[in-house]
């Protein structure tokens, strides 16, 4: 296998515009599968401008875990199937029997993954205990932080997946370390991110709310010292861990149905429909209040003004969003 290939994966290098929307306004219980015994540490959340938030690690995340949001989190996993063509994972993994799932949110890729693979012991890991519990009988969920050290060296996984962990990690290099040093000599890992800063092919996104919006946001969450942009920066963390046969496919991810090609049109439509459920104010309500002492009322005035301008069909905006994968070597 080559030791690594970028491509851009689903689209020609311009992305057309599609004109036929002028003038269209369609535009738009079970406890016992935790490991972690879920006491009132774990469980007695932090509520804050109308939002619910983790107790366990407090502060260290910081997006909502509520309801609102976790219908969000399903909504962004229906956008990934969508730009990936059905496929949770890119990375050549065969008959994998012990899987991690880092940072796994509402558990909905654990879940997939485990039916898909009946044969494999999943884990799903995450600092909120939100997941289902009517889940398939390979997986259990477990409350605990990936950014403390791990005691699965001695217990290493032959897949380890982490999905849209962009803000919420401080050190991807470390937590790509750890994956190696705990995933089975022959292994896989594979991580799907985004850059987080967006653009516009014709530049229509300059000097907009929506611009805006993401200098304010990312600026507070930087200077929280999280990672805004891990997506380009995956595949040098993934070479000084001491992975092999890395792999980089970087997608474009547009925002809104504005794309002519129909499959950059779905991708945009999910990647709207998830900012649309209450995103904008779920991502900038705690680093806008915590950080910068804005009110709430400032960051929902921000957050309006910044979806309405997604609403604007001649904003052209759209992201880059990677999927990178190594192996550890066999020897
Ligand atoms: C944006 S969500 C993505 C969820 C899921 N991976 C997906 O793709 O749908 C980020 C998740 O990472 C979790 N998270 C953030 N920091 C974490 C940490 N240090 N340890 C464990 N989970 C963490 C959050 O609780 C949240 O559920």
């Amino acid at each position: 296998m080559a030791e690594q290939t970028t491509t851009i994966n689903n689209a020609p290098a311009n992305v057309e515009v599609d004109t036929s929307y002028e003038n269209d306004s369609s535009y738009g219980d079970e406890l016992s599968s935790y490991s972690a015994s879920l006491t009132s540490s774990v469980l007695d959340y932090r509520h804050e401008n109308g939002r619910r938030y983790h107790k366990f690690r407090d502060g260290s995340y910081l997006l909502p875990n509520d309801e609102t949001e976790n219908d969000r989190l399903d909504i962004f996993h229906e956008l990934c199937l969508t730009l990936l063509h059905r496929k949770l994972y890119l990375a050549p993994i065969k008959n994998p029997q012990r899987v991690i799932d880092l940072g796994t949110g509402t558990g909905i890729w654990a879940i997939d993954f485990a039916d898909q693979h009946p044969e494999a012991e999943v884990i799903g890991c995450d600092l909120s205990p939100v997941q289902p519990t009517m889940v398939p009988p390979n997986v259990k969920f477990l409350v605990d932080d990936i950014e403390s050290e791990w005691a699965y060296e001695s217990d290493p996984f032959d897949f380890i997946h982490a999905r849209f962990l962009t803000i919420s990690i401080r050190d991807f290099g470390k937590l790509i370390k750890q994956c190696y040093r705990s995933v089975k000599p022959g292994g896989w890992v594979e991580f799907q991110e985004w850059d987080g800063y967006p653009m516009s092919p014709d530049g229509s996104l300059n000097g907009t709310a929506l611009q805006q919006y993401y200098d304010e946001v990312w600026g507070a969450f930087e200077e929280a010292g999280y990672e805004v942009s891990p997506g380009p920066k995956l595949e040098q963390w993934f070479k000084e861990a001491g992975f092999v046969n890395i792999h980089v496919e970087k997608f474009l991810l547009p925002y809104g149905v504005w794309p002519k090609d129909p499959h950059l049109k779905k991708v945009g439509a999910w990647n709207q429909t998830q900012a649309e459920a209450n995103g904008f104010e779920a991502t900038a309500l705690a680093p806008l209040t915590r950080f910068k002492k804005w009110t709430k009322e400032e960051v929902i005035v921000l957050a309006s003004k910044a979806r309405a301008d997604g609403r604007n069909r001649n904003i052209h905006m759209m992201f880059d969003f990677y999927v990178v994968y190594g192996q550890r070597p066999e020897n």
